[in-house]
């Protein structure tokens, strides 16, 4: 070892040391970022992600940052750097947005009264809403920062941060933004903290992300809300076409009917599916602790395949008629489901939605109408598993967590990291945190203690070998 060598391991010493003695600070500041219920999807909470934006941008202004809340015709972006010359620069990206709370009455406690929590096996959470998705996940990178800042009073790499309020939307502003501050978000490696851990032992780099398309689908038929007795028999029910017409989408086998629908789908590579046979990725580990027992998907696939190499329909939420307490006897004038698919490979959302769009016009009874919403769309992504900054971050997750990573697929959807492809010619490493039990989207939301303070340390390491 180099005497600079050893300078610098002290150096980091030093700086993991100060994140392991702030640790109670950080929890403070994250509960307050926690306290402020910045949804996305309801408009009603507007005012509360522009707090949200203000509260980060404070935060890093006080790190030194330069920091701008740029409105947007959505929710404000928040974009924040530093310019110390640094040989590489690293964008940041993570959204501070979060997802609704319903069903409120299933929350333990409000989920914006952030709270330390206990697991059944005696590991210590953060329990509220975002918790794990995704400020947790941002405030280990911010903190990370801190503790840099203030161990060695610069930076290992000059640093933007990109914090986005309508990740859980589909990022309907962000392309946009990205293509017209381009220049300043010019960077070496996009970096984005707002993915899992394999197990809560193994630290994970995600290569693979499913794309998506949601839409909303409503069938209408009678000008008005009819007597079901007066009418029943007669009319038609927008509540059965739409019911039929959904439940057309899967065969028995659990295929997708939709004609066209696999066609752009990829099969994993031999010895990919090789690995995942030998993963005890089963219906015991992965179904159980939600409640199920047996994969609902294509038959004849890998439970692995159904979530990560697979493309879904999914219904998220269906209404139309009568559903308050006791009954009303209706046929009703409309019907309506919220809908999403997962894409995967070279699958393209507005191919998707025009393939359904006939199916739903192929099935229309006589005295319906259909309505199809735009939707947002954002392709899968993938990135090759191989690159000298994979490399390095993984070291440095190795380092920390003393268990060699994996590179995973998660099934689930960044839409902006296809976006930092195509309009700003960046690679993107996933690194995050969460495990399968922080119930995300779910009520009980929660992060593992140990997620946000060896997540933080991680950054501290990473930041580093990519310098
Ligand atoms: N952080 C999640 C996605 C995720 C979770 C990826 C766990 C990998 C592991 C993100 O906030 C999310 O929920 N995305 C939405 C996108 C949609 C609203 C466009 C999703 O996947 O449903
Ligand atoms: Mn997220
Ligand atoms: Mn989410």
């Amino acid at each position: 070892m180099t005497s600079r060598d050893a300078a610098s391991s002290s150096e980091l010493e030093q700086t993991l040391q100060a994140v392991d003695d702030g640790l109670e600070a950080a929890l403070a500041r994250l509960f307050a970022f926690l306290r402020i219920p910045s949804i996305s999807t309801d408009p009603a909470y507007a005012t509360q992600c522009q707090e949200a934006a203000a509260w980060a941008a404070k935060e890093l202004v006080d790190l030194g940052f330069s920091a701008t809340v740029h409105a947007t015709p959505g929710h404000p972006v928040l974009v924040a750097r530093t310019d110390s010359g640094a040989p590489r620069r690293v964008l940041f990206y993570g959204h501070y947005d979060v997802q609704p709370v319903d069903p409120l009455n299933l929350w333990h406690t409000p989920p914006f009264e952030p709270r330390m929590g206990e697991t059944e096996d005696g590991r210590h959470t953060i329990v509220a809403r975002g918790a794990a998705d995704d400020k947790g996940q941002v405030m280990t990178f911010i903190e990370a920062l801190r503790a840099l800042k203030t161990t060695t009073g610069h930076l290992p790499v000059d640093v933007t941060l990109l914090l986005e309020g309508e990740e859980e939307c589909g990022s309907p502003n962000l392309p946009s933004f990205l293509e017209s501050h381009a220049a300043e978000l010019k960077a070496d490696i996009a970096l984005v903290c707002d993915t899992g851990m394999w197990d809560a032992k193994t630290p994970s780099i995600t290569t693979s992300l499913r794309g998506i398309l949601h839409t909303e689908l409503t069938i209408s038929g009678p000008s008005r809300d009819l007597h079901s007795g007066l009418y029943g028999g007669a009319a038609r029910n927008p509540i059965h076409v739409l019911s039929k017409i959904i439940a057309d989408v899967h065969d028995e086998q659990g295929r997708v009917t939709i004609p066209g629908f696999y066609d752009d789908v990829v099969e994993p590579p031999a010895e990919i599916l090789a690995r995942w046979k030998a993963l005890n990725f089963t219906p015991e580990s992965f179904l159980k602790p939600v409640g199920l027992s047996e994969p609902a998907g294509e038959q004849d696939r890998l439970l692995i395949e159904l979530v990560q190499s697979r493309p879904t329909f999914e219904i998220n939420g269906i209404y139309g008629g009568y559903i308050g307490g006791g009954s009303k006897t209706i046929i009703p004038a409309t019907a309506t489901a919220k809908i999403s698919f997962r894409l995967v490979a070279d699958q393209d959302p507005a191919k998707i939605r025009a393939a359904f769009e006939q199916f739903v016009k192929a099935r229309l009874p006589a005295d319906c109408q259909f309505d199809l919403a735009t939707g947002e769309g954002a392709r899968a992504f993938m990135v090759p598993p191989e690159s000298a900054d994979l490399t390095a971050a993984s070291a440095a997750l190795k380092a920390e967590w003393q268990v060699e990573p994996v590179t995973i697929g998660s099934g689930g959807s960044i839409p902006v990291v296809g976006q930092f492809r195509k309009l700003l010619d960046l690679d993107t490493l996933l690194i995050g945190f969460g495990l399968d039990d922080d119930r995300v989207h779910s009520p009980n939301e929660k992060y593992d203690l140990t997620s946000f303070h060896k997540g933080t340390r991680s950054w501290v390491r990473i930041l580093e070998a990519l310098a």
